[in-house]
């Protein structure tokens, strides 16, 4: 039996994938209400076949529960912030699972942690609570690290379809947790140390921050002297190493917008060019701001009641708004103006900020400037209705004449 540590947009998926590949699971997680909720038959939050997984799951015996059960095998999926002054790992959360699993699991458990920490987390917080609680790693207690990869939005075909990473202690270990994960995972399983697993996950979402950051960049000078930045791209990508990608309101989420941090506040003297990146898209949802202010200003709408945001999640077709360029937007706009821009997302059911509409003719009525902050497939459905609107397309979808964009 697996007892899944954690039930939110990582944890579920993979309890759930678990138990519908034969695995006897159970998912415990913290929130009753949350655990309620699942033991009323309903998800938690929205995902492309995540109904039918969870049907199969319940099907297959799967239960929920907030208490820790005494099994062989744990998958510990909680958060993992990071610390905003000084940019570390708070590694908090998977330190307080793992020592309340220790309180219950027999010797010679594993415990897998999923959850994506810093190189040198499990040696430097997990191992010395262990130890501290007279167990011996790698004899008492099997750590493992297998961090998870999957994009909201497109989770299940990923659980079952991406390559993953195994980090063990010994090379036994790491092959039977490996044979657990092979239940249900037809990509690739690599096998490695805990330590090389660790970094490899905090650098693959490095490189992608990175990258994404060079494209705001370029989006920022050619907005300087009024360049077309997509076409330039465009005509960069027919080159054939070369593979730009496209410039956005900012970076948000649990991953991109926070794991590079990790190796910032590690590494301070030595990651420059993930400092600064991280800088830049923290600082694109600014941007985007002042922009609005310019053509507000070229546009003469002087009110800005007359201003709306399209999308508050942090990507397209999701509900999960977690750090989202759109309220770091309405953060940073707190500081210049008194009234609240008016905000709609198709996505989002319950009020999370100020001003936000739930229906799209309400949202659209009195404002003569659109933004889109996310490129929802909703939005692409019914450009119809934004014609005679001034329109900020922060992705040039828009097909739109006369649509500014970045
Ligand atoms: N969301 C993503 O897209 C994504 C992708 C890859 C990796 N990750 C990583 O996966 C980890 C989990 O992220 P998430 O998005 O699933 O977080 P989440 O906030 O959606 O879910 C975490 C869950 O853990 C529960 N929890 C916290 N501490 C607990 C404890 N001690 N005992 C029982 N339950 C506890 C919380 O109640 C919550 O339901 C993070 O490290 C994250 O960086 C996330």
């Amino acid at each position: 039996m697996i007892n899944v540590i954690g039930l939110g947009y990582i944890g579920l998926p993979t309890a759930l994938m678990l138990a519908s590949h034969g695995v006897e699971v159970v998912g415990t997680d913290y929130n009753r209400k949350l655990v309620d909720t699942l033991n009323e038959g309903r998800t938690t939050f929205k995902e492309e076949g995540l109904e039918e997984l969870f049907r199969e799951a319940r099907e297959a015996g799967i239960r929920f529960t907030t208490e820790y059960r005494r099994t062989d095998t744990y998958i510990v999926s909680v958060p993992t912030p990071y610390d905003k002054f000084s940019k570390k790992v708070d590694a908090g959360y998977v330190v307080a699972a793992v020592k309340d699993v220790l309180k219950v699991c027999p010797k010679g458990a594993t415990i897998i942690i999923e959850s994506t920490i810093s190189p040198g987390t499990v040696d430097k917080y997990i191992r010395p609570e262990i130890e501290a609680m007279g167990f011996r790693t790698g004899e008492d207690i099997h750590l493992v690290h297998a961090p998870e990869r999957i994009i909201p939005g497109n989770m299940v075909y990923e659980l079952l379809h991406n390559n993953r990473t195994i980090g063990a202690d010994s090379r036994e270990i790491g092959e039977k947790v490996k044979e657990c994960y092979a239940s249900f995972c037809r990509g690739e399983i690599v096998v490695t140390d805990i330590r090389t697993a660790e970094m490899t996950k905090v650098v693959e979402n490095t490189f992608r921050a990175v990258n994404i950051a060079f494209a705001n960049e370029l989006a920022r000078i050619c907005r300087h002297d009024d360049m077309n930045v997509y076409e330039i791209i465009r005509i960069c990508n027919m080159h054939p190493r070369v593979n730009i990608l496209q410039p956005g309101p900012g970076v948000g989420g649990h991953c991109i917008s926070v794991d590079p941090w990790f190796l910032v506040g590690d590494y301070p003297q030595l990651a420059k060019v993930i400092d600064e990146s991280m800088k830049t898209n923290d600082s694109q949802p600014t941007f985007v701001l002042n922009r609005i202010y310019e053509i507000m200003q070229k546009e003469g709408i002087t009110d800005n009641r007359k201003v709306g945001l399209y999308g508050l999640t942090y990507k397209e077709n999701v509900d999960d708004y977690r750090e989202s360029p759109t309220l770091q937007l309405l953060e940073a706009q707190e500081r210049h103006l008194a009234r609240p821009l008016k905000v709609y997302d198709p996505f989002i059911a319950r009020d999370i900020t100020a001003n936000q509409y739930h229906d799209f003719d309400e949202f659209l009525e009195g404002i003569d400037l659109v933004v889109i902050m996310v490129k929802h497939d909703h939005i692409k459905r019914n450009w119809e209705k934004l014609k005679g609107k001034i329109i900020l397309d922060c992705f040039n979808i828009c097909p739109l004449e006369g649509t500014y964009h970045i």
